[in-house]
């Protein structure tokens, strides 16, 4: 039994809470000046850290958010009034988080596929991380469908699982909850049928892994995709047909015994991405051994970044646009949200 044992199973119990979910606002610095790009935004650490501080700074968030997952920067980083974001988080309530993968790299032999790393030194990286207040980390597995090249491969999937269980175990004898994130990409033009094979195939062998390297599915979030055709398919599903299909490929592979379910959206609209977790809930809920919840990105922060687009005098009005997204996917996990509670925006 692990050192960290009571309070891993606190942790994960806190972050999958009825009505919250986690905020994923853990953009390496890349791809977060990919994102600034696209609206002018300058890409410096002066504008990353007016950014994070507006999310981290939304009053009112820990109503619907149990904790926000950073980045190596932005746990280094404070307010401008100088309190640290990690004090920020822990005074408002929430539970801070840290990306502690070092990125999807092309993986060799396999043309097309991506590996995640960031093993080698990671236990040192998560005792300093745990010493700085971190309590539960992430770690993203990229799988790439393509009928037409024959991907995702077994040597990808088995390697992505393996690199996933190796860190969940270091993460669980370190003091923090792991999010196993196993992501299969929205681009394509797949049907339902194919993503929900390769998503059956991808969580079959992450849960073999992951009882492989010792985990603890009691201390333990999965954060996947949803069950759905690709954003080229010609056949689009419904709302029902897309939560159908994801829980019934959540559980045959899920064990009843994971601590929660929290979704990335993936490059779904932000509406989708609501509609799609509120009919798991809703409809689905008697199928679900596990809090159902979301961990999104996009689908709660987009509407706050195109608005604020680095300018300081746009901050309450971002900052109100962030909460109703992070309220609408609160409503969603709880069974709650229908789609006449989309508000028009102001216009300001
Ligand atoms: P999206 O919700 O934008 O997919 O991001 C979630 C995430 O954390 C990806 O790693």
């Amino acid at each position: 039994m692990g050192e960290y044992i009571q309070e891993l199973r606190a942790t994960a119990a806190a972050m999958v809470a009825p009505g919250k979910g986690i905020l994923a606002m853990d953009e390496s610095d890349g791809t977060c000046n990919k994102r600034f790009d696209v609206l002018g935004i300058p890409t410096t650490e002066e504008y990353r850290q007016a950014y994070r501080q507006l999310i981290l700074t939304v009053p009112n968030l820990s109503a619907y958010v149990s904790g926000p997952i950073l980045y190596d920067e932005t746990i280094r980083q404070s307010t401008t009034d100088g309190k640290p974001f990690v004090q920020v988080i822990q005074e408002a309530g929430m539970i801070p988080g840290i990306k502690v993968d070092m990125g999807a790299k092309d993986m060799a032999g396999h043309p097309g596929e991506k590996v995640t790393e960031g093993l080698d030194g990671l236990r040192d990286r998560i005792a300093e991380y745990y010493a700085m207040g971190a309590r539960f980390a992430k770690w993203r597995a990229v799988i790439t469908i393509d009928a037409v090249a024959g991907t995702p491969s077994l040597g990808c999937i088995e390697a992505n699982a393996h690199a996933l269980a190796r860190y969940a175990a270091l993460c669980q004898e370190g003091g923090l909850v792991p999010i196993v994130e196993p992501e299969v990409l929205i681009d394509g033009e797949h049907t339902l049928e194919q993503c929900f094979e390769v998503t059956d195939e991808t969580l079959e062998e992450v849960f073999t892994q992951l009882r492989h390297q010792g985990v603890e599915f009691d201390q333990m979030i999965l954060k996947p995709s949803m069950v759905i055709p690709g954003k080229s398919c010609p056949q689009q599903a419904s709302v029902d047909e897309v939560a159908e299909a994801t829980i019934t490929c959540l559980q045959k592979n899920v064990p009843a015994t994971v601590a929660g379910i929290a979704f990335l959206s993936g490059g779904q609209s932000m509406q989708d991405a609501s509609a799609h977790l509120n009919a798991m809930n809703a409809k689905f809920r008697d199928r679900c051994p596990w809090p159902v919840t979301f961990s999104y990105a996009r689908a709660i922060q987009q509407p706050a970044l195109e608005h604020w687009s680095g300018d300081p005098s746009r901050v309450p009005e971002a900052q109100k646009r962030l909460l109703q997204r992070a309220e609408l996917n609160s409503a969603a996990s709880v069974g709650s949200y229908d789609s006449k509670m989309e508000r028009p925006l102001a216009v300001v």
